[in-house]
């Protein structure tokens, strides 16, 4: 298991970074909150309607110079009303923006919403009788001591709302004010009045477009304002803040079992550091989230007062715990959050995802509750919103925020993928998730080149051929001792000695000599060289040698005596006669890192360039056959186990209808799975694919050997993992049959290295270079064609 961790660990190094998308949430950070399109959310002071499956988000519009009023004996900062904007979410992540609502107006100082006059604290509710959307808001004059409340009426949820005027209600000072629709369908306006000192609940006449003529006292001269109400359990729980102006101060929340029953103050529900200054905020709405009873958002401003446009939000989760309301500032390593309902789930984010594609996201979640058991997961559909696959995380019952996440690959036919937390248990709470990051299309590289090598000189059979081009060498100092490297023949005429990535000649006699098939690096040369020394020789140690080769080009006569690709294409008729007529052909290479071309030149973006293995022998057996409709789809999964081969092959192999399916599993697998049980999971996979593709033909790969340094004769799983390797070669040679081929790269690795050494041919401990992954292509192309 420790092993399995250790390679796992060393393909997550070997991941490159791709695009991050973060959460966009208001958080306790305070950080701009931008809306789709990239603009910052003007929306201060905000309310938010749950119409149908869409959240409508109503603020004020705040922009322009932020000047102090003279003459008043308090900071009375303001800037020109902007009106109402209404932004509208379906998950309370993106937020597009609707438009202005109510729109202000200008030079029009006898109107209520002129620029000249305050318009704040706007709330909306629908009323199912009338079927309109009723706006209620704070109408003030820049002294404040118009006192005001106003209503707008709409069709649309997102406005416009014709503005139908504004009044004190029963000749009352209103002020902050919010708007609360009951369960009974019954709406009330609660008010700062009285100068601030009490507030007023104040039913609402039947379509909500005006006060009843009686009203009920509440929190009497305590000088609250900022209300934020919301009912859980049949009672009814009020948030506020103490009048301080736009400076923050500690909250304080009241319940009641009845709007005009008797409140009793309970207290600050905010805990913790900052709690005194509601973590510098003031109240401005309690959203219950997906109808869960135990999940609210605590929306606030963070005022900015000297640049009210510049203000900001939090939102935090609130918890009622045995009835007490309870606000933390727990996400501060945060960019998002979400509350979540119990036995159901809840999507975080939706992308668009390309097939085959390896992506990589983490979540952090934690439970209210450790009876419940949280997970996330990544979700696949295709353009008609099928469910393609799904994948869950380990369950999670933490109180506090662990990491979960996924790394895995797209299947065929990815349009978009869906990232959520779920849990199964039964038991009331919630589950809470913050901090996404996602990591797409994590093999691409950003660049893609056109090679710098010549790829026919590069597929010609390196066992049959009198010219090696750019062989790869590690020129390699032992104990101190000379630097050189051996090549594979012995050279009749050295063509060229170049560096890896082709742009640097090096010099015969300057630079190098050569003694036999032996290249020496000469005193003083650039040849780039390794000592022993500079390999960390512990147990498993990871090394990587990209670039660090020279490439030779040389003549020969001497023979290939190691073992021979040989033709095996008599064992597929199927696909030979589709190659031989010319119908088109589709190859899926089915494996892991070395499959994806992990890691040759190209999938590393650097010169020369040279394609994966799977491209270089679809592209040679196009030209042998002379057939331009070879299509290959690569379906590598860098550490990728042949369990997960076998799990998963329906949905990523099936779909395709291959002709031909490369498996090529092990490099992961050596660690833990037996020969037998290798054979077993290859079985399957060859038994899912039969099953609806009964014409379809496999090849697989004996994997290349790892290099043999890389585990020490100490390790005492040495000889578990080295006959492992051998036994998967033994068992894939014993499964050939018609319709089945396998291609031994494990004999054939072996050989090179006895004659070389592993680290000329391999760019790490368990990835081929561009040689060895070339010894992949030429033997691939040669069972399958004469
Ligand atoms: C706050 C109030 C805000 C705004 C401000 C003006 O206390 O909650 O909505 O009116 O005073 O100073």
């Amino acid at each position: 298991m420790l092993r399995l961790m250790a390679v796992i660990i060393c393909f997550c190094l070997l991941y490159k970074p791709g695009i991050c998308q973060d959460i966009n949430q208001p958080n306790i950070l305070g950080e701009p909150w931008n809306d789709v399109d990239g603009n910052f959310i003007n929306a201060h002071g905000a309310g938010i309607l749950h119409f149908g499956d869409v959240y409508y988000m109503f603020g004020e519009i705040k922009k322009g110079i932020t000047r102090l009023v003279p003459g008043q004996n308090w900071e009375d900062y303001r800037v020109p009303a902007g009106g109402i904007s209404c932004y509208s979410s379906r998950d309370l992540i993106k937020w597009k923006f609707e438009g202005v609502a109510l729109a202000p107006k200008a030079g029009d100082t006898l109107s209520d919403l002129d620029t000249s006059r305050i318009i704040e604290r706007p709330k909306v509710i629908y009323n199912e009788h009338t079927k309109k959307f009723i706006m209620w808001m704070h109408i003030d004059k820049e002294d404040y001591n118009y006192a005001r409340t106003g209503v707008a009426v709409s069709d649309k949820p997102e406005g416009p709302y014709k503005y139908l005027g504004s009044f004190q209600p029963n000749g009352q000072q209103s002020r902050d004010m919010t708007i609360f629709k009951d369960e009974d369908g019954k709406a009330y306006l609660i008010y700062a009045s009285e100068n601030n000192n009490t507030m007023h609940v104040c039913q609402l006449s039947e379509d909500y477009l005006s006060p009843s003529n009686s009203f009920t006292r509440i929190l009497i001269n305590q000088r609250r304002e900022a209300p934020a109400i919301f009912k859980h359990g049949g009672k009814y729980y009020l948030i506020t803040s103490l009048c301080s102006g736009w400076s923050p101060n500690a909250a304080l929340y009241s319940v009641a079992d009845s709007l005009t029953g008797k409140w009793e103050n309970r207290g600050n529900p905010c805990v913790g550091a900052g709690a005194d200054t509601t973590f510098e905020s003031q109240s401005s709405f309690v959203l219950p989230v997906n109808g869960d009873a135990d999940s609210y958002i605590f929306l606030a401003d963070r005022w900015n007062k000297t640049d009210l446009p510049d203000s900001r939000y939090l939102w935090l989760p609130l918890r009622i715990s045995e009835g007490n309301v309870v606000i933390k500032n727990d996400l501060h390593f945060g960019n998002g959050y979400y509350h979540w309902k119990t036995n159901s789930d809840l999507v975080i984010d939706s992308l668009e995802v390309l097939p085959f594609s390896i992506l990589q996201y983490s979540v952090n979640i934690k439970n209210s509750d450790t009876r419940i058991k949280g997970y996330s997961y990544i979700k696949f559909y295709d353009i008609s919103d099928r469910e393609l696959m799904s994948y869950r995380t380990d369950p999670i019952t933490s109180p506090t925020f662990v990491q979960s996440g996924i790394y895995t690959e797209a299947p065929p036919f990815t349009k978009y993928a869906k990232i959520g937390i779920v849990t199964d248990s039964l038991n009331a709470g919630s589950l809470y998730a913050d901090s996404l990051k996602v990591q797409l299309n994590i093999d691409r590289p950003t660049i893609t080149q056109v090679p710098h090598c010549n790829l026919d000189e590069y597929m010609r059979p390196f066992w049959n051929s009198d010219t090696i081009y750019n062989e790869t060498v590690l020129i390699y100092s032992e104990s101190g001792k000379t630097a050189m490297g051996k090549l594979l023949f012995k050279p009749d005429h050295i063509i060229s000695v170049k560096s890896y990535d082709l742009s640097r000649e090096y010099k015969k006699g300057i630079d190098y000599t050569i003694q036999t098939n032996t290249i020496i690096k000469s005193t003083n040369s650039v040849v780039p060289y390794r000592t022993d020394a500079s390999f960390d020789h512990g147990d498993l140690a990871w090394y990587n040698l990209q670039s660090q080769w020279i490439v030779v080009t040389y003549t020969h006569h001497d023979k290939w005596t190691g073992p021979l690709p040989v033709f095996k294409g008599d064992k597929l008729p199927l696909l030979m006669a589709k190659l031989k007529s010319k119908l088109p052909v589709r190859i899926i290479g089915y494996g892991m890192s070395i499959t994806r071309g992990q890691d040759v030149s190209s999938y590393v973006n650097r010169s020369p360039f040279m394609p994966t293995y799977l491209d270089l022998f679809v592209r040679q057996l196009g030209k042998n056959y002379h057939h331009d409709k070879i299509e290959l789809v690569n379906a590598g999964l860098p550490g990728a186990l042949v369990s997960w081969g076998a799990s998963n092959a329906e949905k990523y192999i099936n779909p395709v209808h291959p002709d031909l399916v490369i498996i090529d599993f092990g490099m992961n697998d050596f660690w833990r799975y037996t020969p037998d049980e290798f054979k077993g999971y290859i079985q399957t996979i060859i038994k899912k694919v039969k099953k609806e593709n009964p014409k379809t033909e496999f090849l697989l790969i004996s994997n290349m050997d790892f290099d043999p340094s890389y585990i020490l004769d100490t390790d005492k799983y040495k000889s578990f993992y080295t006959s492992n390797m051998k036994g998967y070669n033994k068992v894939l040679q014993q499964m050939e049959t018609t319709g089945v081929i396998n291609l031994d790269m494990t004999t054939l690795s072996d050989s090179i290295y006895s004659r070389k050494k592993a680290k000329d041919c391999i760019s790490n401990p368990l990835h081929p270079n561009d040689y060895l992954a070339r010894w992949y292509a030429q033997s691939l192309t040669a069972m399958l064609s004469r």
